[in-house]
């Protein structure tokens, strides 16, 4: 991984951007990966058909974790339908597709957790 990209995901993961709660959230929905036990919950407020806020909590390692940081902000205010078309790719790219394919599956939590929250699931 280059320096820079590095320093960049250690820098989340270490101040992560929109970390919290909305309260009466219009979406809400959370996941985790069972064989690590990592969860990220995600809560959403739409306005105008944008995303107006994204807040996430839970906890996980440091891809995981830097890598919801990075997905909120790359998708605050965006139209929900560019949220939906937010694809796997975009998001190992928003990383600077330098995570090892090992590490996917915590690279890309962040961003199946929110896809669910827009179809509806409800946090349990
Ligand atoms: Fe659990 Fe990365 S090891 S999300």
């Amino acid at each position: 991984m280059e320096s820079d990209k590095l320093e960049y995901i250690l820098d989340h993961f270490k101040n992560p951007r929109n970390y919290g709660t909305i309260e009466d959230a219009d979406f809400s929905y959370e996941e985790g990966i069972p064989s690590c036990g990592d969860v990220i919950r995600l809560d959403l407020r739409i306005k105008d058909n944008k995303l107006d806020d994204i807040k996430f909590s839970g906890t996980g390692c440091a891809i995981s974790q830097a890598s919801v940081s990075i997905l909120t902000e790359n998708v605050t205010g965006m139209e929900v339908n560019e949220v939906i078309s937010f694809t796997d790719q975009d998001m190992l790219e928003a990383l600077g597709g330098q995570v090892s394919p090992i590490r996917f599956k915590c690279a890309l939590l962040g961003l199946t957790v929110l896809k669910k929250a827009l179809i509806g699931k409800k946090a349990a």
